[in-house]
């Protein structure tokens, strides 16, 4: 069976919840529009998934707001990757407790991939009998019938744990950016790092179809859209459960075939089916960015098997000198883990004789977090967090010289960027295409357009330029 039915009766019910809730939500704010509060935490994923959420509470009728204080509705959309992750939200969650005193008909509800786990929904349960309603990832286009059963139902509401493997088309986005936005192509993961929680909290791997992702995509081009990021915990094994041949270099030729002057790029790419038609298609075709972001994680074969992601350091090198060599001007990023258990002193060098090695444009740096019910959070882990901690120290240090070495090499050279925000008073921030920020001195009505700039100078990572 393909795995993205899409259950199209079940929503025409959710759109009757959310006319009723459009009266009840409006007089339970006292006859005024009421206002939602939407706080993501976590990766590009849950942001998406929180932009469906608005989408829909947009559709009750409500305003969103960036202020706790002013809101009738408080959504926090959890993530589980790391416990540092997991102790912010605690954190936010206690210091609700005060405005649900003050506004007693304040609805508070979490979601996202915290609540996927039973250990962490029972104990919110337990410790924040003010919060309202629980509801995990698997069932975010049950949200306004959840909402509604909160808010009528006089009693704490909890839908969590089960993963129907279906994917669900045609529910309302409301997107963060006008000119930049996340596109889904994918939802799950299935390759079970041993560290990673999240093939348990997000289920199985599923792929959205490719007309309605292309659909989707021309919408946001007609749109304005200027930079469009295809989203998946792991893109290269698009297509994997759909009937058809399309795979992901080919969805991403058809996204960026598509006519109009604006960017694709994509996220997370993993090296194991990272292939060199993806290269390839990415050397040939201007639009889609000259950015690859590829987690490596460790630079030691023997820490990879342990992690399970079934490719070498070898392996990975070749893949990234491949598209380093196709693609002029390629920036490569990735993640890292320091300190995964175990991680031997001569082991974590070879960390950083790869990054040496590559060279990566920006790395995202992380020390090992155990996380419930992975095999890894079994092993044995005899190094200390101090040692872990000043080993993260040398990679920092390695890259940020790798980085300004990069950002000097860039001086003197033209891109052509996207303005996207103020920085401060009289500086924006620019980004080229393969993902490094430049500051330009501009008016900020270049907001949201494409210019050409000169690179005049670079302090450490830090780019400065000019328009031409
Ligand atoms: N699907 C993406 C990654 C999603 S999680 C991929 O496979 O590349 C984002 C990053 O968080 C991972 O790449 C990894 O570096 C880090 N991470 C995941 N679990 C972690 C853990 N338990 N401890 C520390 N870092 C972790
Ligand atoms: Fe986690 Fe590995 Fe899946 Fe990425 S590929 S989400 S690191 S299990
Ligand atoms: Fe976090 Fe869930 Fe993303 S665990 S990293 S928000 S998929």
């Amino acid at each position: 069976m393909e795995k993205n039915e899409n259950n199209s009766a079940g929503l025409e019910k959710q759109k009757e919840y959310i006319s009723m809730l459009e009266d009840i939500l409006y007089l339970r704010a006292g006859g005024q529009k009421p206002k939602a509060f939407v706080h993501t935490y976590g990766c590009q994923q849950n942001v998406s998934d929180s932009e469906k959420i608005k989408g829909m509470l947009v559709e009750m009728g409500c305003e969103l707001t960036e202020e706790k204080e002013d809101a009738d509705i408080i959504l926090f959309n959890t993530c589980a990757v790391r416990e540092h992750a997991e102790d912010r939200v605690f954190g936010n969650v206690g210091a609700l407790k005060a405005l649900k005193k003050k506004k007693p008909s304040l609805l508070i509800g979490l979601c996202g991939c915290m609540m996927e786990q039973e250990h962490i929904a029972q104990r919110i349960y337990k410790s924040f009998p003010y919060v309202g309603l629980v509801f995990g990832t698997h069932v975010i286009h049950k949200f306004p019938e959840l909402l509604y059963k909160a808010v009528t139902g006089g009693k704490r509401l909890v839908e969590r744990g089960y993963d129907d493997g279906l994917v669900y088309e045609g529910l309302p986005v409301h997107r963060d950016g006008s000119f930049k936005g996340w596109l889904p192509i994918m939802y799950g993961c299935d390759n079970f790092c041993t560290y990673c929680i999240v093939p348990h909290v997000r289920g199985r791997e599923r792929s959205r179809r490719p007309e309605v992702i292309l659909s989707e995509a021309r919408q946001m081009v007609n749109a304005g859209y200027k930079d469009i990021t295809l989203l998946g915990q792991n893109v290269n094994s698009y297509g994997k459960w759909l009937d058809g041949d399309t795979d992901f270099a080919d969805l991403l030729k058809s996204v960026a075939d598509i006519e109009g002057d604006f960017w694709v790029r994509f996220m997370t790419s993993h090296p194991k089916d990272a292939s060199r038609k993806l290269i390839d298609t990415m050397a040939e075709n201007p639009k889609i960015c000259n950015h690859l972001h590829l987690p490596f994680q460790s630079g030691s074969s023997r820490v990879l098997t342990r992690m399970n992601r079934r490719y070498t350091r070898e392996a990975y090198i070749e893949i990234a000198e491949y598209a380093k060599s196709k693609i002029p001007d390629l920036s490569l990023t990735s993640d890292v883990i320091v300190g995964f258990p175990g991680e031997t002193e001569e082991e974590f060098e070879e960390t950083l004789s790869l990054i040496r090695e590559v060279e990566f444009t920006s790395l995202f740096t992380f020390i090992y977090s155990p996380r419930v019910g992975t095999p890894a959070a079994k092993f044995d882990d005899p190094v200390t967090h101090a040692e872990k901690a000043a080993r993260m120290d040398r990679l920092l240090r390695t890259q940020e010289e790798i980085a300004a070495r990069r950002c000097a090499g860039m001086v003197g050279k033209r891109y052509r960027v996207l303005v996207e925000e103020q920085a401060r008073e009289g500086v924006l921030n620019a980004r080229t295409q393969n993902n490094i920020v430049v500051e330009l001195n501009e008016p900020s009505e270049l907001i949201g357009s494409f210019c050409d700039v000169e690179i005049t100078e670079a302090r450490n990572w830090i780019l400065r330029g000019k328009r031409i």
